[in-house]
């Protein structure tokens, strides 16, 4: 056989570095494939591990969605049941501090992370406990924060959870929904409002973008809906107070001599008058409570200082309307199958 014959392959030095390359690119590619299958597993894992999920939105900023979203986790984990907060905020660590858990450093296991267990054995992924210090602020671009978002949700070993809540930024931005196309199986919105009108107006905004995220509504709630005051007298007193711009309110002492009127300091019925504009439930309305703002402060959450006061038990009330909402969609699902 002449030297024809036999294969010969020259490697030009550019050849060379060009398959050094094609081959790098494969093996990056195949990583990045890797990656992206095992977070898919990870999502589907979770998506199975954890019952119902649950986000709190609202159009408006300052409504009340962490202070929503703590609350209906401490009522449900109140109840006995297994629940977990995730914190997308980045910007402030509002959810660790209500939940006492202010300077918290995550532990990883396993190349996984664990939630940092606040109040009632409540579990809290929080994007602020990435953060070095309380007051660095935090300017990601984007795709990054994005980005970030997803690992987090892919990282995190939850365990096994009966509810867990989803707390976001103000807005419709794109963090609702980059965890509604990350997370399988997200049972609906609860959406946030205030009665005054403008944060209606955004509660608007809220549930038509629900529609462009695929992600039904399980209803408003009305936040910072009144004042409740009490007062005592002879028992059988019939009362009256005068509230703001005029309105007087009635109220009769119980046997014990103690009455209780919920003066409305904004407007009355706007985010039941929403619900009904759109044809979405009304979950209750949460009194204004100064309490709210000093657990805030001193990371004791009201439903913890207080657990069978007015507010502990206006959340048990809209516990109750999602989860009646939540069987009936089940029950709706029974049906369809
Ligand atoms: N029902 C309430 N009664 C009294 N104060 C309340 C009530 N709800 C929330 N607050 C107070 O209002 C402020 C804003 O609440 P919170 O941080 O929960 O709002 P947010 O919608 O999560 O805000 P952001 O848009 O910045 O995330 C806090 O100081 C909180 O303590
Ligand atoms: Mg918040």
């Amino acid at each position: 056989m002449g030297m024809s014959d036999s294969p010969v392959t020259i490697h030009t030095p550019g050849q060379s570095s060009e398959s050094q390359d094609s081959t790098a690119q494969q093996q990056k590619q195949m990583e990045q494939a890797y990656a992206q299958m095992k977070r898919k597993m990870a999502m589907e894992e979770i998506g199975r591990k954890i019952k119902h999920k649950i986000m709190v939105l609202s159009g408006k900023g300052g409504v009340g969605k962490s202070t929503v979203s703590t609350g209906l986790a401490l009522s449900l984990a109140q109840q006995g049941f297994k629940v977990g907060i995730l914190d997308i905020d980045i910007t402030g660590p509002n959810v660790p501090k209500m939940m006492g858990l202010d300077g918290k450093q995550l532990q990883v296991e396993n190349k996984r992370i664990l939630p940092a267990e606040g109040h009632l054995g409540v579990k809290v992924i929080s994007m602020a406990f990435l953060l070095e210090s309380e007051d660095t602020p935090v300017v990601w671009r984007g795709p990054i924060k994005l980005g970030a978002i997803q690992q987090f949700i892919g990282d995190v070993d939850w365990g096994e959870l009966d509810y867990l809540v989803i707390d976001f930024p103000p807005g419709t931005s794109d963090e609702p929904l980059t965890v509604a196309q990350s997370l399988p199986n997200i049972d609906g919105m609860v959406i946030v409002t205030t009665p005054q009108q403008v944060a209606l107006l955004d509660s608007r905004k809220s549930i038509s973008f629900s529609q462009s995220l695929k992600v039904p509504v399980i209803g408003i709630v009305e936040n910072m809906s009144g004042y409740t005051i009490e007062g005592k007298a002879e028992p059988g007193t019939d009362v009256e107070i005068f509230g703001p711009a005029g309105k007087m309110f009635k109220a009769t002492t119980n046997e014990e001599g103690i009455f209780s009127v919920t003066l409305d300091i904004f407007k009355e019925g706007g985010g039941k008058a929403t619900a009904e504009e759109f044809g979405v439930p009304f979950l209750g309305a949460l009194p204004f409570d100064p309490g709210f703002v000093r657990g805030g402060d001193d990371g004791v959450h009201r439903i913890v200082s207080d657990p069978n006061g007015a507010s502990a038990k206006a959340f048990a009330k809209v516990v109750e309307a999602i989860q009646s909402h939540l069987q009936l969609d089940r029950n709706d699902d029974l049906e369809i199958i």
